[in-house]
């Protein structure tokens, strides 16, 4: 037991350095478990995580932190906490995707597959639209190219002022219908709070959701994320009907 215990407080030490500040720490403190930070260290040791600098977003399910890697390139590092609540939610995704129908009904595997998940949709995503490329994964961590100028996030779609409504909504469906018809894949959680926005680049996020367009449910999420897009635009100033909309992304 000592051993266990020695063992622990010096991978607890050896994380603990990976973060830049005290301010850092102390929120790496509040959210990570020891298997979190084992991955971390994991992560450091494949030469993929050098620095960690703070939380930039924490949601119900995940936090998201600000890094470098090892070859000096700013990454987001998404960390999927195993004592959120959701993963039976997860898991309906998972299993009716023909790439995950395996999966084990523990929560950490459903975790474990969600991050991998979103590593695969963002791989599969990021040939045909601008999205983070994923860098690597490892258990309930994710780290992605960080879409943002030094220390801070681009804005979302939400918080910024649009210039041509009728345009961006054309560059979103456009996106959408590629997506679906290239690499048979749906968001399943687009809205204006998950794409950002890289001066006139529009940059989709938070792909864990997305699911294979053979999934029971694509097509609703189909519909419900061209619904968020243009109840979105629609509110700032274009002026379109969502089942055109459908019709146009299905029929392209
Ligand atoms: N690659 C990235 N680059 C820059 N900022 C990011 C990136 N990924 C996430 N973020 C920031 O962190 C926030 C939360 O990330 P994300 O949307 O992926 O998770 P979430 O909404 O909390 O998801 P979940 O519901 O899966 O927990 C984003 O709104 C964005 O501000
Ligand atoms: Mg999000």
């Amino acid at each position: 037991m000592p051993d266990d215990i020695y063992r622990h407080d010096r991978e607890k030490e050896k994380a603990r350095r990976m973060f830049d500040s005290s301010e850092a720490r102390k929120a790496f403190e509040n959210v990570l478990d020891h298997d979190t930070l084992m991955a971390l260290i994991k992560l450091q040791e494949r030469d993929v995580l050098d620095r960690i600098y703070g939380v930039i977003e924490s949601g119900k399910e995940s936090v998201v932190f600000l890094a470098d890697t090892v070859e000096g390139e700013r990454v987001a590092v998404k960390i999927y906490m195993y004592r959120a609540g959701g993963f039976r939610e997860m898991e309906d995704y998972l299993r009716g995707d023909k790439r995950f129908r395996n999966v084990k009904s523990d929560r950490r595997s459903i975790i474990h597959e969600w991050c991998k998940k979103e590593y695969k949709n963002l791989k599969k995503a990021s040939r045909i639209l601008n999205c983070p490329t994923p860098v690597a994964f490892q258990k309930n961590v994710i780290v992605m190219e960080f879409i943002g100028e030094e220390f801070s996030p681009y804005p979302k779609l939400k918080d910024v002022e649009i210039e041509n409504p009728e345009e961006g909504l054309q560059q979103v469906l456009n996106d959408i219908s590629d997506l679906w018809h290239d690499e048979k894949l749906v968001h399943g959680d687009l809205s204006e709070y998950n794409i950002l926005v890289e001066k006139d680049r529009l940059v989709w996020i938070d792909f864990a959701q997305g699911v294979h367009t053979t999934h029971p449910e694509a097509q609703n999420f189909l519909e419900r994320d061209i619904r968020n897009v243009v109840n979105f635009f629609n509110d700032q100033g274009a002026d379109a009907d969502p089942e055109k909309a459908l019709k146009q992304v299905l029929e392209s």
